[in-house]
């Protein structure tokens, strides 16, 4: 696991619709920042779908790991309409890139 490969990562797969710094805006998707461990839909300002609000998920690793496997599956009908990420190795690198701006 790298949190530093996830940065890279991120910026690739993930930054067209994210952001993930403390104080940025909300993009297609809402900021990361700090999600991990939190419930779904619980970021402050962004507009979420009722089918993610109401999905009842907590981002633990390994609800993490089963959202970014396969994002339709997990939160059917969410606003999000892409393939997950069918790495594990890069899903435990992302998801270990998404801890460390929680535990800033
Ligand atoms: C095409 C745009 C798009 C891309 C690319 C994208 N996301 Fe998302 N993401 C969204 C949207 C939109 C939501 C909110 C879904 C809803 O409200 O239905 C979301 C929600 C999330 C959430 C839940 C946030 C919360 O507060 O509950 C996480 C975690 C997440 N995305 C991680 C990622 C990661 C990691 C990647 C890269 C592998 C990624 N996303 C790529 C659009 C995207």
């Amino acid at each position: 696991m790298s949190a530093e490969k996830g940065r890279r990562l991120f910026k690739k797969l993930c930054s067209h619709c994210h952001n993930i710094s403390e104080g940025e805006s909300h993009k297609y998707g809402p900021n990361l920042f700090g999600v991990f461990g939190k419930q779904a839909g619980s970021v402050p300002g962004y507009h979420y779908s009722e089918q993610h609000k109401n999905s009842g998920l907590q981002w633990t690793e390994s609800n993490l790991n089963m959202y970014l496997e396969n994002f339709k599956e997990t939160i059917p009908g969410s606003k999000k309409k892409i393939p997950g990420v069918s790495k594990e190795e890069q899903r435990k690198d992302l998801i270990e890139f998404i801890k460390t701006t929680t535990n800033v």
